[in-house]
């Protein structure tokens, strides 16, 4: 058996005693970079929530007051005036929808940030859910003249996503291209079958469009851009975040092309589904 002398015994201690030493030093670094990057994502979680609150309570105060406002004044009006009395009214009940649109939608929001918004997944097949969006979205495009194409691939396989959470994602992309395209312009829905066992889902406009610094207003929570085409309010400013955080929600992804005075072109990434794997935990990287 092979034995050590005393000066092995010396050097193989020494080493140890460096390498715990070193060992120790690492880990001390280690702890307070941890320590450091923790704050700073506590002070910027801290700065985002505030920032949030903020911006909710401007959001809520305005229809509000529209509410207050009107209620008032036609509560001061004759019997005589029913014209103005239906004016008002009309006034009082689109303050209380997108109230109501508000409050749902920062209800998403916060459900989301909590990590607390439940999806729940089942196989399901594109285009019935597809057609009731282009169904809801019809009247406004009519109205402006645009034209929607809509087409899905025959080879589509079946998803594996929420059909709620899918409906309320396309409503508002679709509705975000209706609303942005000017009249007689034009709108398309293209669902076909992407690699690493995703389908995308991509709609496109070829309306205001947005700058890269628009884009980034756009796809914070209540960012709308002023485009000086849509009047402000019309909408909530919520519903690009949500659609990106619930296509998250699905390990999917949602991105954003757009050039101003060109159009945009939004992508949805959703997991196909696999009757023998469920793409629980399928990721896809951008
Ligand atoms: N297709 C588009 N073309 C041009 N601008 C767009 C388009 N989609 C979104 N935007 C811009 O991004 C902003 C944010 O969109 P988002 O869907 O989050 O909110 P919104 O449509 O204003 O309100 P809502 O919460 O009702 O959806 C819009 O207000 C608009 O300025
Ligand atoms: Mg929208």
């Amino acid at each position: 058996m092979r034995t050590f002398g005393p000066r092995w015994f010396k050097t193989d201690s020494l080493i140890a005693e460096y390498s715990d030493h070193f060992g120790q030093a690492i880990t001390r670094q280690k702890q307070s970079l941890a320590l450091n990057a923790a704050k700073v994502e506590a002070e910027l979680a801290s700065k985002a929530k505030s920032e949030f609150i903020a911006n909710m309570s401007h959001e809520l105060r305005t229809p509000l007051n529209a509410i207050i406002g009107f209620s008032d004044m036609l509560s001061t009006l004759k019997i005589s005036e029913p014209a103005r009395v239906s004016q008002y009214s009309g006034y009082i009940k689109q303050a209380a929808d997108h109230l109501l649109a508000l409050i749902n939608g920062i209800l998403d929001v916060t459900k989301i940030q909590a990590g607390s918004m439940v999806i729940e997944r089942q196989a399901i097949d594109i285009a019935p859910i597809v057609e009731s969006c282009l169904l809801i979205i019809e009247a406004k495009a009519k109205e402006k003249d645009i034209m929607v194409a809509s087409e899905i691939d025959v080879e589509l396989p079946q998803l594996y996503a929420d059909p709620l959470r899918i409906k309320q994602i396309l409503i508002n992309l679709l509705g975000n291209a209706v609303k942005f395209t000017p009249s007689k312009g034009r709108v398309g829905f293209l669902a076909s079958p992407a690699s690493e066992g995703f389908v995308s889902l991509t709609i496109s406009d070829n309306g205001t469009g947005m700058t890269v610094g628009d884009i980034e207003t756009a796809m914070r929570p209540f960012g709308q851009v002023d485009s000086g085409f849509n009047k402000k309010h019309e909408g909530t400013g919520l519903g690009l975040p949500i659609s990106a955080a619930l296509a998250k929600l699905h390990g999917g992804s949602l991105t954003l092309n757009s050039e101003k005075g060109k159009g945009t072109r939004v992508t949805v990434f959703l997991p196909v589904y696999d009757r023998n794997h469920h793409p629980e935990n399928a990721q896809r990287r951008h």
